[in-house]
């Protein structure tokens, strides 16, 4: 089996004006100018994209978006669809997320024809799962991501899903400074990994990457990164700042 390239993601929320985002980003093609086999993304906002696209078309960094919306083209006021992404110049798209989950309306019916839309348009779906505090603390975390997975991806061919990415993002360990330990991470991540072979082959669920997500900082990534299933980060807060995003991704 062909070892998973590291792949560390940042996810800008609903920071930086665009002449921010393009500092950042011109420290960021400096700065991780010597980067060789790993994968790095940052999801800048919408009105970003195409800006931070041309800065870092020529680095080792690829663009994300943090969200997009199914349909093609059409009456749909405030919503952005998959080929525009692709126009501004994004590989990949965060889908799912707890944030969009929990403040925005997405559900697993939508999250599903979000990643069909992303995969039709040649992105690669980045999808989000994780367990609130409150269900961890009743022991239904398994069962929560079992059903954020199956139905996340139901309907999909092994085919379908060969560049898709998971991410496990705990909740409660969002922007709280409260990490998963490793043996947390590891546990669910083993979990996701036996799901997809059990749902679509021991292919798919040898290469497929799945990221921990929740308060990544440059003094745990490593412990995380050394565990069998973490495949690599999606990080919140510490990936707006170029120096420490750097020091992620320099991670050793
Ligand atoms: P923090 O790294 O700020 O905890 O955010 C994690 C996250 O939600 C990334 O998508």
């Amino acid at each position: 089996m062909e070892k998973r390239k590291p792949f560390i993601a940042g996810n800008w929320k609903m920071f930086k004006t665009i002449s921010e985002a393009i500092e950042t980003s011109e420290q960021l093609v400096k700065l991780l100018s010597g980067t060789i086999g790993k994968d790095v993304m940052i999801a800048p906002p919408f009105t970003a994209l195409y800006s931070v696209s041309g800065i870092i078309r020529e680095s080792c960094i690829s663009l994300g978006a943090q969200n997009l919306f199914w349909e093609k083209e059409g009456a749909y006021t405030g919503e952005i669809s998959p080929a525009m992404l692709g126009s501004a110049g994004c590989k990949y798209v965060i889908i799912g997320h707890s944030e969009r989950r929990q403040y925005f309306g997405d559900n697993d019916e939508t999250v599903n024809k979000k990643v069909r839309a992303a995969l039709e348009a040649g992105l690669i779906p980045i999808l989000c799962v994780g367990e609130s505090e409150k269900e961890r603390e009743s022991n239904y975390t398994f069962s929560v991501l079992d059903k954020q997975v199956k139905k996340g991806l139901e309907g999909f061919s092994l085919d379908d899903l060969k560049t898709i990415v998971i991410a496990y993002e705990p909740l409660w360990a969002i922007g709280t400074g409260k990490t998963a330990t490793k043996e947390q991470a590891q546990e669910v991540h083993l979990f996701l990994r036996s799901l997809i072979e059990k749902e679509f082959g021991d292919k798919l669920s040898g290469s497929i990457r799945i990221l921990y997500g929740g308060s990544v900082k440059p003094d745990n990534i490593s412990e995380l990164m050394a565990m069998p299933d973490v495949d690599g980060a999606l990080v919140g807060g510490a990936s707006l700042n170029p120096d420490t995003f750097s020091k992620l991704v320099n991670y050793n």
